[in-house]
């Protein structure tokens, strides 16, 4: 592939190590099912290899000053930027993104490192007024250690920048174990860290078996924290073994989102909102709308206006122009889609738009949308993660926010009014890590990213996210008389 950031070989200790004859995984476009390389099938030894660069690093890294890690946070964010296009370019081969949205998904992920090298210069420290006379307390920060992030296929770039970031920011090094479906934007990292000159250790990427990974990084001590973006029952899992070691551990996990249209919303607004929000990267995306809530006396409405224009969103490989909507991942994505439908309409759901696998092929799904989706469907209680939109029924207030926090998870919801009052009770009483009212999209660098329940523990993003790639030290100055 003509692509200068393309990469089939593991980047440790700031060295480029291939699979040597070993075993290999094959890497295929969604759109078109070629296969577009092949990265190492790395297990636990070459995982501690990383671990033992990342932590020969860790004590130069963590001895720059904020100056110099801000700059080479900056140094990446640039990288990034410059090179938008050809990594775009790569992101929507590997995964199937629409180019628009994978462009915009490597701006999000230079934002990353703009904001926390911003910070880095920020992290303080305190002085806390001492009970005794004769001493002094002092609070200081410092890096947790070692890293290991283990990261999705859905945002390929922006979720390792989102970890990686903050975790070059802190001074800590870090080791990153991208999807097997997506190896190749986080490689790219590799190519960025030669780039702009980070010293070697600091940032590594081992491709291969997440099983093996994951069960390094939780024995191997020199690992003092992983971060986790993906599914509730492996985050349980990564966290449960963690937990024997006494890792800290950060964990973005899975949503079911409602999104809620009250009778006095702007409807011009809440349709497109509602487009933004279920349909970005095909409707793959933890934050996405899982459930439309829409108040009787706007439902018949809405759900036309709506139904029309996602009837008229452009399905297609993302690489070609003006494409809306790309491939899902794969065919286990595409399965899961037809079980929601399916279970849906035998229990009384309408499909109003779509329903089935695209003329494309592959795994090509069109956009759908359901009507009289009830709490009884599946659809209703697991995350769909494709382009199905379920609009359920409500007539008032107090049963909107009964459906939507009737889920054991809790991390993005919207909703949709012109009422004041009525803004501030929703936004109260929704059980959610983050709220967005009047708007579809939620996620920013600067803004705290993350669940409550099941939906995870530990926030990106943010001044907050910074904390959790810190110790905090007590110092006790003690003998002033
Ligand atoms: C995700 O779906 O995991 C993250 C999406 C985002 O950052 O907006």
């Amino acid at each position: 592939m003509e692509n200068a950031f393309f990469r089939q070989d593991c980047f440790i200790n700031g060295a480029w190590i291939g699979a040597s004859g070993g075993d290999t995984i094959a890497v295929n476009n969604p759109a078109t099912g070629e296969i577009i390389g092949a990265v190492p099938r790395f297990g636990r030894l070459e995982t501690a290899q990383a671990v033992d660069a990342a932590s020969t690093a860790f004590p130069l890294w963590r001895a720059k000053t904020a100056d110099e890690r801000s700059e080479y946070c900056g140094k990446v964010y640039q990288a990034l930027m410059d090179h938008q296009a050809k990594l775009g370019e790569l992101l929507t081969m590997e995964m199937g993104k629409p180019l628009a949205e994978a462009r915009g998904e490597v701006a999000y992920a230079a934002q990353f490192f703009k904001w926390f090298g911003e910070e880095a210069r920020r992290i303080y420290g305190d002085v806390i007024p001492s009970p005794w006379a004769d001493k002094r307390i002092i609070v200081t920060k410092e890096p947790v250690g070692v890293v290991a992030s283990i990261t999705p296929w859905n945002f390929p770039t922006a979720m390792i920048a989102r970890k990686t970031a903050a975790a070059l920011a802190a001074g800590c090094p870090i080791i990153c174990k991208p999807a097997s479906q997506t190896p190749f934007s986080a490689l790219a990292f590799g190519v960025i860290a030669e780039m702009v000159g980070l010293p070697k250790g600091v940032l590594n990427v081992v491709t291969g078996s997440a099983q093996e990974f994951a069960d390094e990084v939780c024995k191997n001590p020199a690992v003092r924290k992983i971060t986790f973006t993906g599914s509730t029952p492996v985050g349980k899992m990564l966290a449960a073994n963690a937990a024997k070691y006494m890792k800290r551990v950060s964990m973005e996990l899975g949503g079911n989102a409602p999104f809620i249209v009250f009778d006095d919303a702007d409807l011009d607004r809440a349709v497109d909102g509602a487009i933004i929000c279920k349909y970005r990267n095909s409707g793959q995306t933890c934050v996405c709308a899982n459930r439309i809530l829409v108040q009787s006396g706007i439902y018949d409405e809405f759900a036309e206006r709506f139904a029309a224009k996602v009837a008229a969103l452009k399905v297609g490989n993302g690489l070609e122009g003006g494409v809306e909507q790309g491939p899902l991942i794969d065919e286990a994505g595409v399965a899961k889609v037809e079980e929601h439908i399916g279970d849906a309409t035998a229990k009384g759901a309408q499909i109003i738009t779509g329903g089935k696998r695209h003329e494309k092929g592959g795994s090509f799904f069109e956009p759908t949308v359901l009507r009289d989706v009830t709490a009884a469907m599946k659809i209703s209680s697991d995350e769909t993660f494709g382009p199905v939109a379920p609009l359920f029924k409500f007539d008032t207030e107090e049963e909107a926010i009964r459906m939507a926090n009737d889920t054991e998870y809790g991390l993005a919801s919207y909703f949709y009014t012109k009422d004041l009052a009525r803004a501030w009770r929703v936004m109260e009483a929704l059980e959610y890590g983050m709220v967005a009212l009047n708007e579809g999209i939620i996620s920013t660098p600067v803004a705290p990213f993350g669940g409550v329940k099941e939906s995870g523990l530990g926030r990106e993003g943010s001044k907050y996210g910074l904390d959790d790639y810190i110790n905090i030290k007590y110092g006790l100055f003690g003998g002033l008389e």
